[in-house]
């Protein structure tokens, strides 16, 4: 039987991404970080369209080369279409484009979101790997993103509960930037967190009835501490880091396991999953430890490198598409905002 292989690609913000897939198996996933942001403080959209069109052609040499794939083996090409920054989804779906036309080959359009769950399904050919059954629940915790995901099959995913202001990575690196920690906070937060009191500070959690999160409640809460407390003593921040860090970050994760624990409830489900950057934070990598063992969950973790923005995950879901022949035209444009289905 002929090989399906699929080269993903990705450039939804500052990550330019290209992987490829051989028969469900992850062959090479290599990745372009943008250094340029970080004296900005965040994203600049611009900067990273631009610092795209760089990247693209020699990290996709360098992902076929490492997979040790012709371009003329590939079965489809498949893209990022949104969310995401359109400047940067422009310069993958038209290298995409372009590349499947010249190959002769289909075209999967990717949702970038539906493929950060999907990044629990990579394999990379080892033998203990193992996967969620539909239907699932998959707390989505990004940058720009805080969901709960009802997973029902591949292409049928439905956002249950959302954020109604802030991410919760946004409201990590929002919080660190007010204690002077550089861009992206969140993982400095985490690892100055272990050595701090989560219970140090009490700050505000949200009462919203339904699924839905919020965090700006939170970081407004967490300014006028650290305004209060620095107008008594200049140092304050310095000298309680480690336990503003933990607070918070305890904080952030009771609101983000308190609304996925009455999801899985509610819905009478015991498969649970985290995705996205923030699932790289080691705190809410045990809190699901801790409520699988509670609470009986089967708990889904990614490893380190499907956390973040990948090209693996596309190709992931593009072999899953591929499977059903689910292409596009070449007539499809890159869309910025989330939807509620994917
Ligand atoms: O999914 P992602 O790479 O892309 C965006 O949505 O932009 O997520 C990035 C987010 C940032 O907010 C970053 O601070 C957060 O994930 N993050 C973390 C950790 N690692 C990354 N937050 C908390 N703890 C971490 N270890």
């Amino acid at each position: 039987m002929q090989s399906t292989i699929i080269l993903g690609i990705e450039s939804s913000c500052d990550d330019t991404s290209a992987a490829v897939i051989q028969d469900g198996i992850l062959l090479s996933n290599v990745i372009a970080n943008q250094s340029v942001h970080s004296n900005y403080g965040g994203v600049v959209p611009e900067l990273a369209s631009r610092a795209h069109q760089i990247n693209i052609i020699p990290v996709v040499h360098e992902a076929l080369k490492r997979a040790g794939i012709n371009k003329n083996e590939l079965s489809a090409i498949t893209f990022t279409r949104g969310p995401g920054l359109l400047g940067s989804l422009l310069v993958g779906t038209s290298f995409a484009k372009g590349f499947a036309q010249a190959l002769n080959i289909p075209l999967i359009d990717v949702n970038h979101l539906q493929a950060h769950v999907l990044a629990h399904f990579i394999r990379e050919g080892k033998p203990d790997e193992r996967h969620p059954d539909y239907p699932f629940l998959c707390l989505l915790v990004s940058g720009g993103n805080s969901q709960i995901v009802l997973v029902k099959s591949y292409n049928d995913m439905e956002v249950v509960g959302q954020t109604i202001d802030d991410a919760a990575g946004e409201a990590f690196d929002k919080c660190a930037k007010v204690m002077g920690l550089p861009y992206p906070g969140g993982p400095h937060i985490d690892r100055l967190a272990k050595e701090g009191n989560p219970k140090a500070f009490k700050l505000n959690k949200p009462q919203l009835p339904n699924y839905n999160y919020s965090f700006s409640g939170l970081k407004t809460s967490f300014l006028y501490l650290l305004r209060d407390k620095t107008a008594d003593n200049p140092n304050f921040i310095s000298e309680n880091l480690a336990d503003l860090c933990a607070s918070l970050q305890s904080t952030v994760i009771d609101i983000l396991m308190n609304k996925l624990k009455m999801a899985a409830d509610d819905f009478n489900i015991q498969q649970v999953a985290v995705a996205g950057g923030v699932s790289a934070n080691s705190a809410l990598r045990q809190a699901f430890q801790d409520y699988g063992k509670k609470y009986g969950w089967k708990i889904f973790i990614p490893p380190f490198a499907y956390t973040t923005d990948n090209a693996a995950m596309i190709a992931m879901t593009g072999y899953l598409k591929y499977q059903h022949a689910d292409f596009c035209s070449i007539s499809e444009v890159p869309f910025a905002r989330v939807t509620n289905k994917f």
